[in-house]
């Protein structure tokens, strides 16, 4: 009997320090993510303010800084992304097109500014597309560095990126970058890119990409996404353009969607409606 309550004894005394140490175990996670959290808060608050001037960016059709009819359509757009993303477990989002001068970079700047009025969401943007610096000019920036500067090395992230508000950081480019498509899809851009993810936190990374028929330099770099955009210029790219190019984006990562951009004709539809409501 007495040998049988020792047994039992042994097997309690075990089971609760065996349960102290999963209780450890949970604290220190917990404690470690609270110190990551933190660090993360700090390196996005150290971050050098962006300058904008208003009438530049509505110039450039950048017209979500503040909410309103004209920013519905990207509103309801940075909503379906956010959702997508959540369900599918992505972060990291290419916007890119089947042609040129579809509105992709009007189209990220216009994103970024709809996920700024989302308080609990951090968002970082890059301007990957490295030849002709759209997203840049149309935030009417001139940046000291570009992005080959960070992506090879040369420059840290955080001492180029322009943050707006709390929740939105911006790598812009100061000129157009040779041999854009090797640096794109060099192992030093993923370690980058990997690099700046852990110091952030972001929940959502969105890169502004040149078109997919232009260059090779989305081929290198899709594989670093985890889905891309395709932003299509209605009464501009046919439909045999957009079919080649989700194909092509689909051999290399997954297809969020299309986009539609530059249409004359409303029906009501994506947003259209807001004034009635
Ligand atoms: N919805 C829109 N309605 C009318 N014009 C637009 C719209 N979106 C973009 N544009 C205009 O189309 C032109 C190209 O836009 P943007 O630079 O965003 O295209 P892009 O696809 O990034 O071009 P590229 O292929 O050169 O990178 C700009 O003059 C821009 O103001
Ligand atoms: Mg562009």
């Amino acid at each position: 009997m007495e040998r049988l309550q020792q047994a039992i004894e042994k097997a309690r005394a075990q089971r609760e320090k065996g349960a102290g140490t999963v209780a450890k175990t949970t604290a220190t996670k917990t404690r470690a993510k609270t110190t990551k959290a933190s660090a993360s808060t700090q390196a996005w608050q150290a971050l050098a303010p962006i300058k904008i001037t208003r009438p530049k960016l509505q110039k450039s059709r950048i017209v979500s800084v503040e909410g309103g009819p004209e920013a519905a359509p990207f509103d309801m757009l940075r909503t379906k992304v956010l959702h997508q993303a959540a369900t599918n477990g992505w972060k990291r989002v290419a916007i890119t097109s089947p042609d040129s001068n579809t509105g992709k970079s009007v189209t990220t700047g216009n994103l970024a500014f709809c996920l700024a009025r989302q308080p609990d969401i951090k968002t970082l943007v890059f301007d990957f597309d490295l030849r002709r610096i759209g997203l840049t000019k149309a935030l009417g920036q001139t940046p000291g560095h570009n992005m080959a500067d960070i992506l090879e090395g040369r420059v840290q992230f955080r001492d180029h990126a322009l943050r707006y508000g709390e929740g939105v950081a911006f790598g812009l480019n100061n000129g157009p970058v040779r041999h854009s498509s090797e640096i794109l899809q060099s192992k030093k851009t993923a370690e980058v890119l990997d690099a700046i993810e852990e110091e952030f936190a972001p929940d959502i990374m969105i890169f502004d990409l040149p078109p997919m028929m232009a260059t090779d330099d989305n081929f290198g770099f899709l594989k670093y996404v985890d889905c891309a955009l395709i932003v299509a210029g209605a009464e501009k790219t046919s439909l045999d353009k957009i079919d080649v190019a989700e194909r092509q984006v689909a051999e290399i990562t997954n297809v969020m969607g299309i986009v539609l951009n530059k249409c004359r004709y409303f029906d009501g539809a994506y947003g259209y409606e807001y004034g009635y409501y």
